[in-house]
């Protein structure tokens, strides 16, 4: 496979979606710059391994020397005490926006969160340009992540992609999922999207298959040059009935409960 992506850093590459994505792009980067506060061991001549927190902004900013691209994944993902949020997500955005300023980095793709319009009922089909509702202070947090990069495209000229990554998991588990589920194939596709999709100074995604009951757009993704592929009603008959479902009337389903949010504060 050509290696048409360059150098890319990966932040938060130890985790979840990191870890499918580092896989997804390994043949497709020259370098590959793995970014996280645990330990990771290279898995190919091309990969390179940093080991630091991402409130260390001088850290940052030597991890992107060189760099084509950066995927910042690396944060606190989910409901958390405020401190934390601000801590893991908004500062750790700010040092790689900073970073990638100062290292000249064509492309930042920020990783974003449908919990950032969870408030939102299940009968609206949200698009990227509505207000923010975020259904926590998680969602608070991403709405400030999505705001740094918005302010580095706007103020200096920074390539910045927010995706609002949905749920992502091998499969639907839970009926909510019939809606939010991203696919790890579909992941790679907008994040592969993300990174080469020409002339874009600011944009925002919904990451999101291409799922029947999804109450997110997708349009902004075809945009990109990514249509999802995958479809959640393909497990629907193996998904649990019980327990809240798609139909609560709103989008962030438990989430959006208060007590999800006062047992952090
Ligand atoms: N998984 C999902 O369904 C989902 C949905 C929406 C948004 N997201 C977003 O995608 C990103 C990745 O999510 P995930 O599910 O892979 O989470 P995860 O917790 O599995 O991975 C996050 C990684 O970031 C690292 N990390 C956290 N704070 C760090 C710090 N201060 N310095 C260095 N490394 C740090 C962790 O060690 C971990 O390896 C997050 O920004 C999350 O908010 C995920």
């Amino acid at each position: 496979m050509e290696k048409s992506l360059g150098t890319v850093v990966i932040t938060g590459a130890a985790g979840r979606v990191g870890s499918a994505m580092r896989a997804g792009l390994r043949a497709e980067a020259e370098r590959l710059v793995l970014v996280d506060r645990v330990g990771l061991c290279a898995r190919s001549p091309t990969e390179e391994v940093r080991q630091f927190d991402l409130r260390d902004a001088e850290a940052v900013t030597a991890a992107l020397e060189g760099a084509d691209a950066v995927v910042h994944l690396g944060g606190v993902p989910d409901e958390a005490p405020l401190p934390e949020l601000l801590d893991g997500n908004v500062r750790g955005t700010h040092n790689v926006l900073e970073g990638a300023r100062r290292q000249g980095v064509g492309r930042v793709v920020l990783a974003s969160s449908n919990r950032l319009t969870g408030f939102y009922p299940v009968s609206e089909n949200v698009t990227p340009e509505m207000p923010p509702r975020p259904d926590g202070l998680y969602g608070v947090s991403k709405v400030a992540v999505e705001a740094l990069g918005r302010l580095y495209a706007d103020k200096f000229g920074l390539s910045v992609v927010c995706l609002r990554i949905g749920s992502f998991e091998d499969a639907p588990t839970e009926r909510r999922h019939l809606a939010t589920w991203l696919s790890p194939r579909d992941c790679l596709g907008f994040v592969r999207a993300a990174l080469t999709a020409p002339g874009i100074r600011f944009t925002t995604v919904y990451g999101v298959s291409a799922n029947t009951r999804r109450f997110w757009d997708i349009d902004a993704g075809k945009a990109l040059g990514y249509t999802p592929v995958d479809d959640a009603e393909a497990f629907a008959s193996r998904v649990p009935p019980e327990g809240r479902s798609a139909d609560d009337p709103l989008q962030g389903g438990a989430y959006a409960d208060a007590e999800y949010t006062l047992r952090h504060v």
